[in-house]
């Protein structure tokens, strides 16, 4: 027998027990006559106590994996940290199980491996209690999202991961086949296309936790390996989805965090890109943009009255030192952007003090109903391009502010964008979302000759910033579907063999639907607050998508490569 209890389950109650207990050496320390020995295993960690003489005979090393028989008996010197902190175990008998070279890294909670080393040892990683709590957390939420979907009639459906390759969204990794000569296969970037078959097959709400595969370069929020949270339901519109998912990701928020989410604000791409200069908008810490035009025409503000756009944030409140604004001023310097300071003793400051009088200062302050701390930023300059900068100088001063408090969660829904944008580079038109996603009703009449015009019946999910879901609804109509295809620059021949068998699927009576997918590993990342979703993958990969543990990818034998006729 190697065990009669867990390392974490002994206490006051158990105490004159004798009990087996087998676990890790996390740290030992000799006493003189007596030598104590901490052991760990998933459950926790238990105190045992030995004699000099029952040790002596055994070399123990940090890691080294024993078994012992002991009476459990009431410490001295107790410690409230852990729930076996009253007891330890006065060891009579000790087998090693197993020995255990020296560690890379220290498995502690604050470790001293760099990422690397780490993923080159996860197993080892794994042991230690942050990875292996993330790890729990990401089973439990799995409970949750499976138990939630399952009790509101959503069936779990497992889709291939070996599919036809097709050209549209991300690159796909592909696999040769044996069997077919010349032939590959590719790995399914998504369900997409299977769970849309699966309403045509007449299942109404469908769903699967399912790895999905990309071959892009990996970040902190992007594995080429992820897992998402992948649904569709037949007979809905864009608010049966919106209200339905609202409450799955408020469940889950209560379930896993005990936090109750507010209600979701909804605002269009286009009031997204206005207000916030992105379509992933954090809106933690408020800061929209104040569109300036008018007002610059008004008091007829020259130079920057030429203007395309001039628009405007204000910082509440930035009571700051000089040096920390003075940073954040060097980090954000660009040609197109000026600041104007409102000391708390009154005094004006601005970046352009020689472009701009105090009179127009004066202007903006009494616009923005600026009042003594606050700080205006003013960018201006083609529409697009003043957008992006002033969204990026937006967060450069939130995070410079310490204003993204990771114990907030602030989720809204990003709708209607853009169904086509023109790809300069390939001149043609690409999906913004996906080519099987629906144009908005009252958009139907641009597809024709306006398709950049039209707005689709998409939606993101964005929390604190982060795109957590994207989904539509679909086209569900054979015609519409073509004619996206032909101004994503499929000739027919294309469509009909990259994606003929669906087309034809939609001769069958197939029902109005629609969907979404979140990603599971960018969701728990935000609940747990973390930084890198890596945290919270078994075995990830590092951002040049290699597994520093297995080494893959690798080169293959030559007779390998023969056998799938790759040489
Ligand atoms: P999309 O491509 O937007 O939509 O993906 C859905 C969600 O998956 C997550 N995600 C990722 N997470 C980690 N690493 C990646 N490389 C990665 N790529 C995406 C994001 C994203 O919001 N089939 C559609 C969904 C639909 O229309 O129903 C799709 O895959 O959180």
């Amino acid at each position: 027998m190697y065990r009669t209890h867990n390392c974490g389950e002994l206490c006051k109650k158990d105490i004159g027990k004798e009990v087996v207990l087998s676990g890790w050496i996390q740290k030992k320390r000799n006493l003189g006559s007596l030598c104590f020995i901490d052991i760990r295993d998933y459950f926790g960690i238990t105190q045992l106590i030995f004699s000099k003489n029952l040790i002596e005979k055994f070399f123990l090393g940090k890691e080294f994996l024993i078994k012992i028989q002991g009476k459990v008996v009431e410490r001295i010197s107790k410690n409230n940290n852990i729930p076996t902190g009253e007891i330890e175990i006065s060891v009579s008998q000790i087998e090693i199980l197993n020995s255990s070279l020296p560690t890379p890294f220290t498995i502690e909670n604050q470790t001293d491996g760099n990422e690397e080393i780490r993923m080159k040892y996860r197993y080892l990683d794994i042991r230690r209690n942050p990875i292996k709590n993330n790890l729990i957390i990401r089973h439990n939420l799995a409970l949750e999202i499976r138990n939630f979907l399952s009790q509101n009639g959503f069936l779990e459906i497992e889709t291939p991961v070996l599919i036809n390759y097709t050209p549209e969204g991300a690159r796909s990794f592909v696999v040769p086949s044996r069997t077919h000569v010349g032939k590959f296969y590719a790995l399914a970037q998504s369900p997409q296309l299977f769970k849309q078959l699966l309403m045509i097959g007449g299942i109404d709400k469908y769903f699967q936790i399912v790895k999905c595969f990309r071959d892009e370069d990996a970040r902190s929020d992007r594995q080429i390996e992820f897992t998402q949270i992948d649904c569709e339901m037949s007979f809905v519109e864009v608010d049966d989805v919106l209200i339905f998912f609202e409450n799955f990701i408020k469940h889950l928020f209560r379930r896993i965090k005990n936090i109750q989410l507010e209600s979701f604000p909804c605002i269009s791409y286009s009031d997204a890109m206005k207000m916030y200069g992105t379509d992933s908008p954090d809106i933690r810490f408020g800061m929209p943009f104040i569109e300036l035009n008018n007002l610059v025409q008004k008091k007829n503000i020259s130079f920057l009255k030429e203007q395309e756009l001039i628009i405007g944030i204000k910082v509440p409140k930035c009571h700051k030192n000089h040096d920390q604004m003075n940073s954040l001023f060097k980090k954000i310097e660009n040609p197109n952007i000026f600041w104007i300071q409102y000391l708390s003793n009154k005094t004006l400051l601005s970046s352009n003090p020689d472009f701009f009088s105090e009179e127009i200062i004066t202007i903006f302050i009494n616009h923005f109903q600026a009042v003594p701390g606050d700080l205006l930023f003013i960018s201006y300059g083609k529409r697009k391009n003043t957008r992006k900068t002033l969204g990026k100088v937006r967060l450069e001063i939130a995070n410079h502010l310490n204003l993204k408090n990771s114990k907030i969660f602030k989720p809204l829904w990003v709708t209607d964008l853009p169904l086509l944008e023109w790809d300069e580079r390939s001149k043609r038109y690409k999906s913004v979302h996906h080519p099987f996603t629906s144009p908005k009703k009252e958009d139907i009449h641009l597809l024709e000759k306006y398709p950049e015009n039209i707005r689709s019946q998409s939606y993101d999910l964005i929390i604190n910033g982060i795109e957590i879901g994207s989904g539509s609804i679909r086209i569900h109509n054979q015609n519409i579907q073509n004619l996206i295809f032909k101004h994503l620059g499929l000739s027919a021949k294309e469509i009909e063999s990259e994606f003929g068998f669906f087309i034809k699927s939609f001769e069958y009576g197939t029902p109005p639907h629609g969907g979404i997918a979140f990603g599971l590993d960018r969701l728990i990342n935000l609940l747990e607050g973390n930084d890198d979703i890596k945290n919270f993958i078994a075995f990830p990969k590092s951002n040049y998508g290699e597994d520093l543990m297995t080494k893959a990818p690798s080169f293959l034998k030559k007779e390998k490569l023969k056998e799938l006729h790759l040489r």
